[in-house]
């Protein structure tokens, strides 16, 4: 039994964790503290949600709201999202606390104190136009490094390099796009260069580390460690606790790989004993394990050991386990860019268990790895659910029929089968412990996939079947030694499949849970005449809707149904009518129509409108929404349902609607043509696209299509909650643009 600190990177709570986080940072040391649990380990596991620093309030700006309410809306989603996924922090906090605000400042103070912390007045990116200082995500410039044209201020995402301010080529605001000038400021700089020796020689017995973060943790080291420059001019962050730097705080990463102690701290005190941290920091036979993606390296193999040294007394890091990227056709999952699939939207669909099959078995452990969702279901349905998911419930379900317990196993069958069988687990459990302990986890899980592929073919091989039916006692037997293999992948499976594996369990007729000590319990005999529950399969075939992961875009409108009841003229517009609409509810709109429209024939219409559009006042005028219509050559038509359709039933086409409001420029965006139908499932609209209507559709001539970019081969027809096709007009060319 050991102690092992397990300290995971904290995740911005900028925006909803996605697949990237899952299986670059979050699964595998989740993976491994379960795995340590089973051994019987102690372990402390931490992390929480990094909630200052620009990420943070480029968020904010965007959503016209301040920065505490994105950091504590991403970050109640993020820790339930984790929950979800079955992944168990010992705590899981946030930096924006007083605990961590205290930690921090004492870290701050002792480094100041014994000199690693100076003052220098420096030139700082400063926008003439905004009048504000840019600090790291406020200018964008091209990565003198790679050539990445749209590098961040303090790091190129797509190469890693760090910058100071001055150092980016073609600087400019992104707020504004100006060129920024430079402009002085006094800041807080860690004396890096003081650490040289020290990190050489803590880096030199470090060969057991990935590749990765060997590599370049030596390209920093060999090209000397400058002193960096530790404060912002923002305020928003940890203040700097000094007089005369009010207004300043102190740099994100700085303060959040504090975090990491922070947090053991905070743990300690809710057990009760507020030193407990201790047992896990400052016992040099206590390993520490950072888990983490690669552009988060330098900050774990050089800054935090740098600040640990300075500060004394703790240990440093013993592996960083760095990931490469998951990428999502080609391009790395990021948030801030749109790419990728958050937590919270894949757990609506998938089991949490086959998430993190399907993110352990594609870790990005030596290269970069692409989600496709073609690969999604192939794995899952033929790997875990025909083979995991297969032996389990053949196994369980056979012995459940005919014995209702677990069978006797008989001596004979104990000599010879029960050797092979036991061989097996035994050499299984060898590997995996010698993976796991190595963080190699994409291979240790290939190790359990084998061991259940041995179980299918011995269960094949003794026929158990036809064995029921000529020797019962040795079929029970057999059934023994393959309940003893499915507790075997149960308690093996669990640290990557918790929720299936206590689900087992529990079929297999045990009390209580697999976790802390359980790994002893792989290779004790069943107990026979337990009772066995009625077995139900742990996990089904899935279908992935592949459409709906390439229209996912189209689930940020909410459009609905609407009747107009009345019309009148705009009173300061002359092209404009003011609309009243029965959609539910009573809503209002303004609409550019009356060039195309008489009233008369617009009272009584059912019409499609955007529902979530930011209300505006047009000439004074509340409008509540869009009407969408549709141009082509100087004509307009409405859309309207084609066919019956109710006030207020939304226009979804099967997909789930958004709840949040939409800007017109994000309206804008969207790609929405109108065409006609030529084909079984093609529309004309300009060129054909493929759109599939709910089976037993009537599909009028012209339909309204959305598509995923201006030139998609596939498009989403338009269609109601009900199933009713949404339509044109009038006659109009094909390829009309909808507005
Ligand atoms: N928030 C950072 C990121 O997502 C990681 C911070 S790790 C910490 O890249 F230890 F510094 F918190
Ligand atoms: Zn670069």
């Amino acid at each position: 039994m050991a102690k092992v600190l397990v300290c995971v990177a904290w995740p911005y709570s900028n925006s909803a964790i996605h697949l990237g986080h899952v299986t670059g940072s979050l699964l595998p040391p989740d993976i491994f503290a379960k795995f340590h649990a089973l051994k019987g380990d102690d372990v402390l596991m931490v992390s929480g949600s990094d909630q200052h620093g620009t990420p943070v309030t480029v968020t904010a700006d965007k959503e016209g709201t301040t920065p505490e309410v994105i950091a504590e809306r991403y970050h109640a989603i993020n820790k339930k999202a984790i929950e979800d996924l079955g992944i168990n922090f010992s705590l899981f906090t946030k930096t924006h606390t007083e605990n961590h605000f205290e930690v921090v400042h004492d870290v701050f103070m002792r480094l100041k104190d014994k000199g690693y912390l100076y003052t220098k007045t420096t030139l700082q990116y400063y926008c003439p136009k905004c009048e504000k200082f840019l600090p790291d995500r406020y200018v964008e410039g091209t990565c003198k490094h790679c050539g990445n044209e749209r590098s961040r201020g303090d790091q190129c995402e797509s190469c890693g390099t760090t910058f100071e301010p001055g150092e980016l080529l073609n600087a400019r605001c992104t707020n504004c796009g100006t060129e920024p000038a430079l402009r002085e400021s006094e800041h807080f700089f860690l004396k890096l260069s003081a650490f040289q020796q020290e990190l050489l020689d803590y880096v030199a017995d470090k060969d057991y580390w990935r590749a990765n973060t060997q590599l370049f943790t030596h390209n920093w080291l060999e090209s000397g460690l400058k002193d960096r420059a530790i404060t912002r001019d923002m305020s928003w962050g940890v203040p700097v606790p000094v007089k005369g730097f009010e207004g300043k705080v102190i740099y994100v990463w700085f303060e959040a790989v504090i975090g990491y102690l922070s947090a053991s701290k905070e743990w300690a005190k809710s057990t009760g004993d507020p030193d407990a941290w201790k047992a896990y920091w400052t016992d040099p036979d206590v390993r520490s394990y950072y888990f983490l993606g690669k552009d988060n390296i330098p900050f774990h193999t050089i800054i935090w050991p740098a600040i640990i040294m300075g500060y004394g007394g703790l240990n440093l890091p013993y592996d960083v386990p760095a990931n490469e990227y998951l990428t999502f056709k080609g391009e790395k999952f990021s948030k801030s860019r749109g790419v990728g699939i958050d937590v919270p939207s894949i757990l609506k669909k998938f089991d949490s268990d086959l998430v993190r099959y399907y993110m352990a078995a594609n870790m990005p452990e030596g290269k970069d790895t692409d989600f496709s969702w073609d690969d999604f279901d192939v794995k899952i349905n033929n790997e875990l659910v025909a083979t995991l998911g297969n032996y389990y419930h053949r196994v369980l379900s056979f012995t459940h029929k005919n014995f209702g317990e677990v069978p006797v196993l008989t001596t004979e069958v104990a000599d010879k089968e029960g050797v092979e069988v036991r061989k097996a687990i035994g050499q299984a459990m060898e590997e995996m412990d010698e993976l796991l302990s190595t963080c190699q986890f994409k291979k240790a899980l290939k190790t359990i996939m084998d061991l259940a592929q041995f179980g299918n073919r011995f269960f094949d091989a003794v026929a158990p079947w036809a064995l029921m039916k000529t020797d019962k006692e040795k079929c029970g037997a057999v059934l023994n030694l393959n309940l003893e293999l499915v507790k075997a992948l149960v308690i093996m499976s669990y640290p990557y499949l918790p929720r299936s594996a206590n689900q087992a369990w529990t079929l297999l007729g045990n009390h209580g849970k697999v976790g802390k000590g359980s790994w002893e319990s792989i290779e004790s005999p069943m107990v026979s005449g337990q009772k066995l529950q009625l077995p139900k399969p742990l996990f089904e075939k899935i279908v992935v809707e592949k459409e709906s992961n390439m229209f996912q875009e189209f689930s940020k409108l909410n459009l609905k149904v609407a009747q107009i009841k009345d019309v009148s003229d705009h009173p300061n517009a002359e092209k404009l009518y003011v609309l009243k609409l029965d959609a539910g509810k009573d809503v209002q709109l303004v609409a550019g129509i009356k060039a195309y429209y008489t009233k008369e024939q617009l009272i009584g219409k059912k019409i499609v409108y955007i529902s979530n559009l930011q209300p505006a006042k047009l000439r004074g005028v509340e409008s509540q929404g869009m009407m969408l219509a549709a141009e082509a050559d100087e004509k307009v038509f409405v859309l309207t349902p084609g066919g019956d359709a109710e006030p207020g039933e939304a226009v979804n086409s099967g997909m789930p609607q958004g709840e949040k409001q939409i800007s017109f420029s994000d309206f804008q965006k969207f790609v929405l043509r109108t065409g006609h139908i030529v084909g079984e499932g093609e529309v004309d609209i300009g060129w054909a696209v493929k759109v599939k209507f709910p089976e037993g559709t009537k599909v009028p001539s012209q339909v309204a299509v959305f598509l995923s970019s201006a030139d998609a081969k596939e498009g989403l027809p338009l269609f109601t909650e009900k199933g009713t096709p949404i339509t044109v007009d009038g006659e109009l060319g094909n390829g009309a643009q909808v507005r």
